[in-house]
């Protein structure tokens, strides 16, 4: 995974405003109180345990054990996806599925990933003779058993120019350097990580006009390995389809194709190595504002006069990947799919990420296999999938969704994503909002691994209550009266394997891990040894990961009305839409959105009373409420633009946020437009919602906008 990039996000004025216009709006709303949906299990049939979530947890003792033996096992070696080294850990995943007693499946794909070749780094002289050869390798690399640090998709190629130093690579990162009138023209950006996708970065550079990047890592860290390709995920020559034996697959030069690579070469480099080329830098010196990322006293931001000589070779090929299942089928409704996944692959040892995930699944499945032995079955399918090449882009998880779209859309109920599940200390989640209740109400039956004698609930509250609410509210929500500073993120992001499930097929799906971030990410630091010794030392994060995850995965496959909540679905698309008002800073614009946000809370209401409804019918309501989802989910799909700071309402997100050249009122226009789709959205999710064909009373014309 992916860093996480959320919080970061969070700065402006407009947005501590709006969320503190979504916190006065959230306290009115918490009086509308949200009842606990007690679950409904045990049936008479006798293949039903009263209580499966009490059995699952009864198999905790020396879980955390088992968990430390299989992460030792699967991080024994490197094992980047499509290289001979990632058939162990595929193997032990299948091997483990198979102890369990559980049915297995295996689904291999032939994606186009991109491998190093060669790389050399130096510093030449203004006359082009030697004056430094620079490290390529990572310190810690000794053994040399990795594949070197690289970008994959980065294109062969090489500059021999100026280096200029663009700290963290953002767009106020350049309009600083423009003030000093300095320029990355025909030059080399040398950038220091945190400035968002990696693959930002480089197109940020190249863009104005940079000939090669060389992107630094953690000071303390290793040397950052991770990819560079644009666009949605997926394997980048089958856009929307799967990858199977004998797909077309488009060519490389087809032009949609083409947008998705980088077209400058990039690499990642040492922090050392960053330093060394800043040192040889003359020019202005490193204003106030670009000095967050190096540190570097008295450094200067370039150009030159030392020249940097990079090169780099790109090996881009066809390469086999494997995704790994294993299958519960349901007793009652073996059609609804309960989909738990975590990808395998790795770009070094991945202790953290991924396999901290991978080893909590594997415990998963044996207690799955354990309960199925003493007589339980899930009411619905329990599907368990273990991910290959997440690494170069979602792409074990997106080609799988894309072969199988036409049944999840139909039969998914919802998709639990798990990628380094323990990273450090403290409970982050992110999650469609119609499952925030069920979130919550699961981390209260869940032992804190920190604090004796709490459970995850209440340190999740604390832990939460710490930080700038008022700041975070603007993306984050916060539930329920009795724990209203919980955050929950909305997952807008595209950088784990949830990406294909929530904004292709229009799954509700949840994301979890512990802590926020680590030092070693994508580095050969991440390694067993950094676990045992620093990531979690008793494995007991690692246990309340699993068993977070577990029971939401129970709940989900055997309360027999799936424990979704459209209220909470309501309330928050009200609070965007307030968010909104303020954010766009324009006041017809937010006469406009205010006249349309009546219409809102009223199609969301609907949604609301008719979920109420489907309670108390006792109907199964997955049709219809994944139905409504399809068009819910548009609500969060990630922006065009991967530097907006909205995380809902893409369209208006990208209208505000690109306005190109347009006037105004050609801008009123397009967010005139956005508001619209986002009201169709939400009407037709509440005419599924209510099962009923729409009514004279209910149509746009008599109740909707009226035009400013
Ligand atoms: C590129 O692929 C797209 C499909 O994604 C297709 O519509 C288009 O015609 C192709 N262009 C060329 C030049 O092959
Ligand atoms: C730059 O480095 C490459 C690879 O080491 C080398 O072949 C080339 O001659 C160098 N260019 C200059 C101008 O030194
Ligand atoms: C598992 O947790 C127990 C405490 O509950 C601890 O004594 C034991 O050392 C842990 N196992 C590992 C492998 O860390």
């Amino acid at each position: 995974m992916p860093h996480h990039p959320a919080l970061a996000r969070l700065s402006s004025g407009s947005a501590r405003l709006a969320a503190a216009f979504g916190l006065l709006l959230l306290a009115s709303l918490l009086v509308l109180h949200l009842r606990p949906a007690k679950p409904l299990v045990g049936t008479s049939d006798g293949r039903r345990h009263p209580d499966p979530a009490a059995l699952f947890l009864s198999l905790s003792p020396g879980a955390n054990t088992t968990i430390a033996a299989d992460l030792r096992a699967l991080t024994a070696g490197p094992h980047l996806a499509g290289t001979p080294a990632s058939a162990g850990p595929a193997a032990h995943v299948l091997a483990r599925f198979r102890a369990a007693g559980l049915q297995t499946l295996t689904r291999d794909y032939r994606p186009l990933l991109s491998y190093p070749a060669g790389a050399s780094l130096a510093l030449l002289r203004a006359d082009g003779s030697l004056l430094a050869r620079l490290s390529t390798d990572e310190p810690a690399d000794a053994g040399r058993r990795f594949v070197r640090p690289y970008h994959a998709y980065a294109p062969s190629g090489g500059a021999v120019a100026e280096a200029v130093f663009v700290n963290l690579g953002r767009e106020e990162d350049y309009l600083a350097l423009e003030r000093l009138g300095v320029g990355v023209r025909g030059r080399v950006a040398v950038a220091v990580r945190g400035g968002g996708y990696r693959g930002g970065v480089v197109a940020r550079a190249a863009e104005r006009g940079a000939v090669a990047v060389l992107i630094a890592g953690h000071a303390d860290g290793g040397v950052e390995r991770g990819t560079v390709l644009l666009g949605g995920p997926g394997d980048p020559l089958t856009p929307g389809w799967a990858v199977t034996a004998g797909a077309e697959r488009l060519g490389l030069d087809n032009v949609s194709v083409k947008r998705r690579f980088p077209t400058i070469p990039s690499m990642p480099i040492s922090f050392k190595t960053a330093v060394a080329i800043v040192r040889s830098l003359a020019g202005p010196d490193i204003p106030a504002e670009l000095k967050s990322g190096l540190g570097v006293d008295n450094g200067r931001v370039g150009p030159g006069p030392a020249l940097v000589n990079f090169t780099y070779q790109e090996d881009k090929k066809l390469a086999t990947i494997r995704n790994v299942f294993a299958v519960i089928k349901g007793y009652e409704e073996p059609d609804r799919y309960v989909i738990l996944g975590n990808h395998r692959d790795a770009w070094t040892y991945g202790a953290v990420d991924p396999n901290s995930g991978t080893a909590a699944l594997l415990n998963i499945a044996q207690r799955l296999g354990i309960m199925l032995q003493s007589g339980w079955t899930p009411r619905r399918t329990i599907i368990l999938c273990s991910w290959d090449a997440e690494e170069f882009g979602m792409i074990g998880s997106t080609e799988w969704v894309e072969e199988n779209l036409a049944d999840l859309h139909s039969k998914a109920v919802a998709y639990l994503n798990v990628d380094c599940a323990v990273q450090g200390v403290g409970l982050f989640a992110g999650s469609t909002p119609q499952l925030d209740k069920l979130l919550v109400d699961v981390t209260r039956q869940v032992k804190d691994p920190d604090v004796m004698g709490k459970m995850v609930h209440d340190t999740w509250k604390e832990m939460n209550g710490g930080i700038n609410i008022a700041v975070v509210c603007y993306i984050y929500y916060s539930i329920s009266k009795d724990s209203l500073n919980l955050q929950i993120e909305r997952l807008a992001r595209t950088d784990s394997d949830f990406a294909a499930f929530l904004h292709h097929a229009g799954i509700p799906c949840v994301d979890l891990y512990y802590g926020e971030e680590f030092p070693g990410y994508h580095t050969a630091l991440d390694s067993f040894n950094w676990m045992e010794r620093h990531g979690d030392p008793l494995f007991l994060r690692h246990l309340a990961i699993t068993e977070i995850w577990g029971l939401l995965a129970l709940r989900l496959a055997d309360d027999p009305v799936l424990p979704f909540d459209y209220q909470t679905y309501a309330s928050q698309i009200q609070e965007h839409t307030n968010a909104i008002t303020v954010v766009m800073n324009n006041s017809r614009l937010v006469n406009l959105m205010n006249e349309c946000i009546s219409d809102l809370s009223r199609a969301a209401m609907e949604i609301l009373k008719e979920a109420k409804l489907c309670r108390t019918l006792f109907v199964s309501s997955l049709v219809i409420t994944s139905l409504a989802f399809v068009y819910l989910s548009q609500l969060y799909s990630p922006p065009e633009d991967y530097e907006s700071k909205l995380s809902f309402f893409p369209g208006i997100a990208d209208a505000i946020s690109q306005p190109g050249n347009l006037t105004i009122d050609e801008r009123q226009v397009v967010l005139k437009h956005e508001v619209w789709k986002i009201s169709r959205a939400i009407q037709r999710a509440a005419s599924v919602l209510s099962g009923e064909f729409s009514q004279q009373k209910e149509s746009p014309e008599s109740s909707v906008v009226v035009a400013p």
